[in-house]
């Protein structure tokens, strides 16, 4: 088990590279499932979910290698259709690889994924979607048993916007007999950058980045080599350290323009932003951290997962700031854990009111969560003395090597091996 100690303080400077996008990478992946043969990821991050996703892969019969960013996943050889317990516990997206089985092979076999520490999160949008395309679905024994002998293209309404539940719908209706429509889909750039991929598969999908997503079934798809996204919440995240340490600091960021909305929420904070080619360059030097109220929302709103970041930023505001979460009304873990670094935040429902304090202090607190855990650090990073944050295994989830990146930018903050729990 690892912790992070912080001394908090510290002026950041310098360029961070952000790495290739978490969420985009983990349905991409199972998306290799829909071909027979080697398919090449570049721009994959090195995260604890990308290998989670690797070893349930390589269950189901998928050949991998992993270096330097470049994952190679050879689709061949697929044995079994069955996503055991023991890898979907660990990870939600494990879901991802129902609608690529079931429309691939006519059968799938998936742990249900249980709840989170923030709450349920059902897939009951997911399950609907394969019905819409035919499937008879049974939930045995804490399994999802999906079978069919071809999908069928239809329509399908997603009466609430789901990235994970779109993604599944499109892969299953890329190999069904005919054509489906997806209304209400999710526009968020993880699943246009799915939909592009499995179009250079040779899937036929029209309608890309919009709500209503065309899909004209093919018989086969082939195997392709793919670009992925950067990560715009490690971006999002970044840019927040370097304000909240009242910081000048660049990100290497190419896709600016999926971040628009805390590009904006940190100018009304006072920071100031410039991009430049490719370059975000951030100053927070001379400015007070103005309050900003932010409540999540699909793309383009204000992304949940940056939810946890932006709390902790608005507890060392000049003011008051509400902070709503509309999508996870639960996720809010990282709350008493920021009141022990003295932060002054109170609950109502699923709002935050966030009292800025002129200080942070120090002190040990506990991961929960990805995001919470990222809270805690940019928090870390601008108290006084000494935080120490325990469980960064939930960190590891998503963010890659994110002390060396933070230390390489005048951090300090060191990775230590401890029997603390
Ligand atoms: C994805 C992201 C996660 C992000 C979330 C919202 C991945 C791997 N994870 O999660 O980081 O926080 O989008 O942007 O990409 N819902 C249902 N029934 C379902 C599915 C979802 O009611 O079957 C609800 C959820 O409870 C939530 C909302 O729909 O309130 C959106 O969730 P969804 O977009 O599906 O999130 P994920 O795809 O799981």
């Amino acid at each position: 088990m690892d912790k992070f100690v912080i001394h908090g303080g510290k002026k950041l400077t310098g360029t961070v590279k952000i790495s290739g996008a978490k969420n985009s990478v983990l349905a991409l992946m199972p998306a290799c499932l829909l071909n027979s043969g080697k398919n090449i990821i570049y721009n994959t991050p090195e995260v604890n979910d990308v290998y989670t996703m690797i070893k349930l892969l390589n269950f189901l019969g998928v050949e991998s290698d992993f270096s330097n960013s470049k994952l190679l996943l050879d689709t061949s050889q697929i044995k079994s259709q069955i996503a055991p317990y023991e890898h979907v516990k660990k990870m939600r997206a494990s879901i991802y690889v129902l609608g690529p089985l079931l429309s691939r092979f006519g059968y799938a076999k998936v742990s249900m994924p249980g709840g989170c520490a923030w709450g349920p999160r059902p897939v009951n949008l997911h399950l609907e979607a394969m019905k819409k395309l035919g499937a008879d679905i049974k939930l045995e024994e804490g399994y999802i048993i999906a079978k069919s002998h071809k999908l069928t293209g239809n329509k399908i309404h997603f009466d609430i916007s789901s990235v994970g539940a779109t993604g599944n719908a499109l892969m299953a209706a890329v190999l069904a007999k005919g054509t489906t429509v997806i209304t209400n889909a999710a526009i968020e750039p993880e699943i246009t950058l799915l939909a592009e991929s499995l179009k250079k598969m040779g899937a036929r999908i029209s309608g890309i980045g919009s709500s209503i997503l065309e899909i004209e079934g093919v018989e086969e798809l082939r195997p392709a080599e793919f670009e992925n996204i950067s990560d715009r919440i490690e971006a999002g995240t970044m840019l927040v350290a370097g304000a909240i340490t009242h910081s000048k600091i660049a990100i290497d960021y190419n896709f600016s323009h999926h971040i628009e909305i805390i590009i904006d929420k940190l100018k009304e904070s006072g920071a100031n932003l410039l991009i430049n080619n490719g370059i975000i360059e951030l100053d927070a030097t001379n400015s007070m951290i103005n309050s900003v109220d932010v409540t999540t929302a699909v793309y383009p709103g204000f992304p949940t997962d940056m939810q946890a970041q932006w709390i902790a930023y608005m507890s060392l505001s000049n003011g008051t700031a509400t902070v709503v979460d509309n999508i996870y009304y639960d996720r809010f873990t990282h709350v008493p854990e920021l009141i022990r670094l003295g932060a002054d935040i109170e609950m109502h429902n699923n709002s935050a009111i966030v009292k800025g304090v002129k200080k942070l202090k120090g002190a040990k607190v506990m991961s929960t969560d990805l995001r919470a855990s990222a809270s805690l650090v940019l928090a870390g990073l601008a108290a006084e003395g000494e935080t120490e944050i325990l469980r960064v295994y939930h960190i590891d989830r998503g963010y890659q090597k994110i002390e060396e990146k933070l230390r390489a930018l005048g951090a300090d903050i060191i990775r230590v091996s401890t029997k603390e729990y």
